[in-house]
């Protein structure tokens, strides 16, 4: 079985192999009848580009999707995240896509059998976002050892921050944090840590991240233009980055608050081109998910 919940589980090796999956599949649109396999997507938080791509990603490969709305489902009533997927396995499920509120909440689903893929743990990991970071660098720099990675914003608060510093420095990477001192993991030197106008001399790969106020006590910001203009990239920074430097943001982005709208499309953006990734990204990881099931049988 072939769940995803961390990349923490996979070897340098098996990272690359789905990033070299990824790039054959790119282009893979199945044809014709189904493949027979059939895939519940749970979303217990809320998503546009995650249950999107992988909804785009099942249909590209011949997967059927179960409908499951959270809203309308007996969680309401009551019913835990294992009793729903038991429910969910036992009436025929191949794999389940999960993104939930709490921090490592597949450690409740070990008796589940088939396969589970990560789409985002509380502020734990959200490993199919790194893996189309990762593509997205390795497509722009050809490798990982060496480059400059600076990720800025609410790291704390951030499952794309953790899985990406821990897996990018796996891969030789050097990487750097910027952002206000209370969203910065104690956990991380004080040399790795930057203040925007040094990441944008320093950095191959800005890479911005969106304020997580829904995991905030406040949940509002107070002041948008002192943050963009104290944390952000603006469009004078813009203009000291290195020639060849690539800005990357998981989105949705706040305008205007960790980046200047002006820059959402410019030509160092890889914004858009990250979204495009996760596609070919999340077809690799459902091949890797399903390949080891048996063929299915057709009843004629
Ligand atoms: N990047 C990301 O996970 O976006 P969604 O929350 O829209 O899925």
């Amino acid at each position: 079985m072939a769940s995803l919940t961390t990349l923490k589980d996979l070897s340098v090796m098996e990272i690359e192999r789905i990033l070299d999956d990824a790039e054959r599949l790119y282009e893979v649109r199945h044809v014709g009848s189904r493949n027979g396999h059939i895939i519940a997507n749970l979303f217990f938080e809320s998503s546009t580009r995650t249950k999107c791509s992988f909804e785009m990603a099942q249909k590209q490969l011949g997967i059927d999707t179960l409908h499951f709305d959270v809203a309308t489902s007996s969680v309401n009533k009551g019913e835990s995240l294992y009793d729903t997927a038991k429910t969910l396995e036992s009436i025929g499920c191949d794999a389940f896509i999960i993104r939930h509120g709490e921090t490592r909440y597949y450690d409740q689903l070990e008796g589940i059998t088939v396969p589970i893929i990560n789409a985002g743990d509380g502020s734990g990991d959200h490993p199919t976002q790194s893996l189309l970071d990762l593509l997205t660098i390795r497509q722009e720099y050809g490798l990982f050892r060496g480059i400059k990675v600076v990720i800025a914003g609410d790291i704390l608060h951030s499952r794309v921050a953790h899985s990406n510093m821990e897996v990018l420095e796996r891969l030789g990477a050097d990487v750097y944090v910027s952002g206000p001192r209370e969203w910065i993991d104690d956990s991380i030197p004080e040399e790795k840590i930057v203040t925007m106008d040094e990441a944008v001399h320093l950095a191959d790969v800005l890479m911005l991240l969106r304020i997580q106020l829904e995991r905030h006590d406040t949940g509002s910001l107070s002041d948008p233009d002192t943050y963009l203009n104290t944390y952000g990239l603006t469009v004078e920074r813009e203009r000291r980055m290195k020639p060849d430097a690539i800005i990357m943001h998981p989105a949705p982005v706040n305008r205007g608050v960790e980046i200047d709208t002006r820059l959402v499309e410019c030509s160092r953006s890889r914004i858009f081109k990250q979204m495009n990734n996760g596609v070919a990204v999340r077809k690799a990881v459902l091949v890797r998910a399903l390949h080891k099931k048996e063929a299915p049988v057709h009843v004629v």
